[in-house]
């Protein structure tokens, strides 16, 4: 082994008790950017201030930058007054204050890491969340150190014409040789994490927002000009967010601008830098021929979560990254909210329970799993997770759910004015909640400390002589990395009775809280045997171990009141069925064709929801439930299924795809539902294997006058044996293939496709002209589409695997973050079947024995073989 391959074995954890107040504070930053893509130059002037008595040096974090100068006070420094090594310039200081300047050069153009300041598409931008303030200027990089912001910006005018950064711009002129400037000024004290300037050349839509007290806010949505017409969907989602977290949250707007910039290179979502929110394309740009009904949602819901963010985020930050749910939890929560307000509750709360057990309880039952807050961390980014974003999410519904929405809002409000301009921590939210409302939360803080996705087992005994039932439920929580022993969790169950032959509610919707290891419920006076309904709307984000019939299972799938269990209940008989016929049991196809039958002829439901509620489990959820995976099993149990389905309600489906069809588009949640069930439906022709199923996707795809129906009927042609598939694909690729976010979907159709040969087109794909590593979008369309196709990943000849690790091996050297985030499907390799096991090790110990490797890809390899 060389010496760098020991130095990366043992990179250092950052430990949650290990937290320490800032040595020194800033109170004061001024910054000065000479930009220029080959080589910027910084100036930064900090004023400091001692934090308690101490004799602690300044010691400011750096990372690649190149120091030119540093003074003190006015007199320049000389090499041996200070000590710096690769990550850290030290400063001796003498007073309890002190005026300290630096001047670095750093080089944008080389950034491909996309974190600091870099280029993308012609257009310099920042992205300083968790810790890339350090590669652009020597500062304390913490978020604990807060500071007001003064910033001046020189560029060449005709290159960069257009030069922002956050809070106002109080100045701007022009400059020598070509070159013109910007001030801005931020009131509002902030951690550098929040920083973040633009330089480009840019066109705004542009509107106004004026808030309750009445103060108007210029609003801007910065883009390329030629995408200035795909701007109108955020920009109203933006006006509309703005409304809702000033009705249901109490919150307003804090400056005079708040300005959106859209990026094609871009390691997340977006990010919410204080009034000026740097944006993925992917999440800013739609119209009706190349966003679907899903991406204009989702812009929907990421530009109302990056809005709400000005409060739970910037006005209250985080102490440390171990409090990151602080933030994202809350605003997840929040952005989930706004999102069911937009349109049918159930629907949303469906979705955001698929992304839960698609994302989030895998990651809780594997090698990384870790609690809502961590304890330690080698490298923050590896800490963006499901499990601190939707997990913390459900926590904070479960509070909700616990307090009552009244209390709830008390506490939020007694939060914010509590902690307002401060750096928090998790405890300091369940403290205002606890406050608020008088109730104690001591045992429910174990889901902040606690990993693993609590199990309930419930048994349900009705006693027809006594007219009375049992409910005895019982919760283990899993063994999870460092965490062998696990208290019982506080949780909470929305529990109601319906009766068996009327269907009605005979016991009243309740909240039972399970909080011992061992409970029992009684329930009186049951004149009518009653039928189970448990954790309706999810309450709780735990798995229900609970032996039910497929009669019980259609029962409620019929006639819960609740939508959520309905649906629910459909998706348990749909696993039951596809799991009882993958272990050999024989299964049954009646019981979910007879179900989902009731469903799509069930009048009373809007189509959005029938939709969702006939929707086979994916390959991958079904294996989660399973303790040996087979992939292959799995894929021909359930498409056995799918094939009956669309069979046996073949004039079903065709009906429910016709009676959806003939509308021209609008973006409604009418005409969203029209559209899925007409996919959903669609799905299933092709399922039964009619003979018109591929012309009837192809005259779909051809004719639609939107991209969610072109997309869908491509989606069903690309999995097929059919001729039309080349003919879409292709006809698809000539249309778009100027368009980058909407080439990103044609890459995502061919890695998601179910056909044998998938392994070779995606291989083949990786060396399309189109296909790259450095654009994180282009990316994870192929490759981490690649990842998450179960059959297809886990091809028994290991192929899969290996085209997984040599693409996280290239992608390392370029973008460690993004690599880092590909590499999950390979920790699973306990859960399959010896030789892929064997196989998915051998590529996790590939990656690991590779020279140079990042931290971050580091750490999640070693802890996946772990
Ligand atoms: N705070 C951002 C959000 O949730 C997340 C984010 C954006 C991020 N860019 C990042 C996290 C880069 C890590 C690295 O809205
Ligand atoms: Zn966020």
């Amino acid at each position: 082994m060389s010496d760098m391959q020991i130095a990366a074995a043992t990179p250092p954890a950052t430990l949650r008790a290990d937290y320490r107040a800032p040595a020194w504070l800033i109170p004061e930053i001024a910054l000065d950017f000479q930009l220029d893509p080959a080589r910027t130059i910084v100036r930064t002037r900090l004023t400091v201030e001692r934090n308690g008595a101490h004799h602690e040096p300044l010691r400011l974090d750096g990372e690649g930058l190149k120091l030119l100068e540093v003074h003190v006070d006015g007199d320049a420094l000389s090499e041996g007054d200070w000590t710096l090594d690769d990550a850290e310039l030290s400063v001796p200081l003498q007073g309890d204050a002190a005026v300290v300047e630096t001047l670095v050069e750093i080089a944008p153009d080389k950034n491909s890491q996309l974190m600091g300041l870099y280029a993308s598409g012609g257009i310099l931008c920042t992205q300083c969340e968790a810790e890339g303030f350090r590669r652009i200027t020597f500062f304390p990089d913490r978020p604990d150190v807060l500071s007001r912001y003064s910033v001046r910006l020189e560029a060449d005018k005709q290159r960069f014409p257009v030069l922002l950064s956050n809070g106002d711009c109080i100045e701007s002129g022009d400059g020598e040789a070509g070159r013109h400037w910007t001030l801005w000024q931020d009131p509002w004290p902030k951690p550098c994490y929040l920083f973040a300037l633009v330089a480009g050349d840019l066109a705004a839509n542009r509107d106004s927002f004026t808030t309750c007290s009445g103060k108007a806010v210029s609003l801007a949505i910065w883009v390329r000009e030629e995408d200035l017409p795909k701007t109108d969907h955020a920009m109203d989602a933006l006006k509309t967010s703005m409304a809702w977290d000033e009705r249901v949250y109490g919150r307003e707007y804090d400056l005079d601008q708040f300005n959106i910039v859209a990026v094609s290179d871009f390691n997340f979502g977006a990010m919410e830098n204080k009034s000026l929110n740097i944006f993925n394309s992917r999440y800013i740009l739609a119209d009706a021929d190349t966003a679907t009904d899903a991406d204009f949602d989702a812009i929907a819901g990421v530009v109302a979560h990056e809005y709400f963010h000005n409060w739970s985020g910037n006005r209250v930050t985080c102490r440390d990254w171990f409090q990151l749910s602080l933030k994202e939890g809350f605003t997840v929560f929040r952005d989930q909210q706004f999102s069911a307000d937009q349109g049918s509750e159930a629907v949303a709360r469906i979705g955001d329970v698929r992304v839960l057990r698609a994302a989030q309880f895998p990651e809780d039952a594997g090698p990384l799993a870790h609690p809502v807050r961590p304890e330690s961390y080698i490298e923050i980014s590896n800490f963006y997770t499901a499990t601190v974003y939707n997990k913390g999410a459900e926590l904070i519904r479960m509070m909700k759910a616990i307090l009552g929405a009244e209390d709830f809002r008390k506490g939020s409000d007694l939060y914010f004015e509590r902690h307002d301009g401060e750096a928090a921590t998790c405890e300091d939210f369940a403290t205002a909640m606890e406050d608020a409302s008088g109730t104690d939360l001591t045992q429910f803080r174990r889901w902040y400390s606690q990993a693993g996705t609590p199990k309930v087992t419930a048994r349900f005994d009705y006693d027809a002589e006594e007219q009375s039932a049992t409910l005895a439920l019982s919760q283990t929580v899993p063994v999870t990395p460092g965490q062998p022993d696990k208290q019982p969790m506080a949780i909470p169950l929305k529990t109601a009775l319906l009766g068996e032959t009327s269907g009605d509610p005979i016991v009243d919707e309740q909240l039972i809280m399970l909080t011992e290891s061992e409970q029992q419920i009684r329930f009186e006076n049951l004149a009518e045997p009653p039928v189970l309904s448990l954790n309706r709307g999810f309450t709780a984000p735990v798995s229900i171990d609970r032996e039910s019939d497929a009669a019980t299972l259609a029962f409620l799938s019929a006639r819960d009141d609740d939508p959520f269990a309905r649906y629910e209940a459909m998706q348990q008989l749909m696993v039951d069925t596809i799991t009882d016929a993958v272990s050999g049991n024989g299964s049954d196809h009646g019981p979910v064709i007879e179900a989902v039958g009731k469903t799509l002829a069930n009048n009373d439901l809007d189509k959005a929801f029938i939709a969702e509620a006939v929707l086979l489990p994916s390959e991958s959820f079904v294996g989660d439930q399973m303790l040996i995976v087979d992939p292959e099993a799995i894929h021909g149990a359930r498409e056995a299924l799918r094939n009956d389905l669309g069979e046996a309600l073949d004039a079903e489906w065709r009906a429910a795809y016709a009676g959806a069809s003939g509308n021209s588009y609008a973006y409604n949640p009418t005409a969203k539902g029209l559209r899925r069930l007409r996919a959903v439906s669609l799905s299933y022709v092709a399922a039964s294997g009619a003979d018109d199923a591929a012309q009837i996707a192809f005259s779909q795809f051809d004719s639609a006058d939107n991209m969610t129906d072109r997309q869908a009927a491509l989606g069903v042609l690309a999995s097929g044996e059919w001729p039309e598939r080349i003919a879409a694909l292709d006809d698809f690729y000539a249309r778009y293939k100027d368009d980058a976010l909407v080439l990103d979907k044609w890459f995502m159709v061919q890695a998601m496709s179910t056909r044998d040969d998938t392994v070779d087109a995606v291989e083949a794909l990786t060396a399309h002209p189109d296909f790259s590593i450095e654009n994180p979008n282009r990316f994870r369309s192929l490759i981490g589409a690649f990842g998450g196709n179960q059959r297809a990943f886990h091809t028994a000849s290991g192929r899969g695997y290996r085209l997984l690790a040599d693409h996280i091996l290239k992608a390392d050297a370029i973008n460690p973050q993004t690599a880092a985030r590909m590499l999950p499907p390979l920790g699973k390799w306990r859960r399959f079947d010896e030789e892929r096991g064997a196989m998915m090790r051998a590529e996790l110990e590939r990656i690991l024995a590779a020279p140079n490797l990042s931290k971050d890809v580091l750490e999640q390899a070693s802890k996946s073989l772990g």
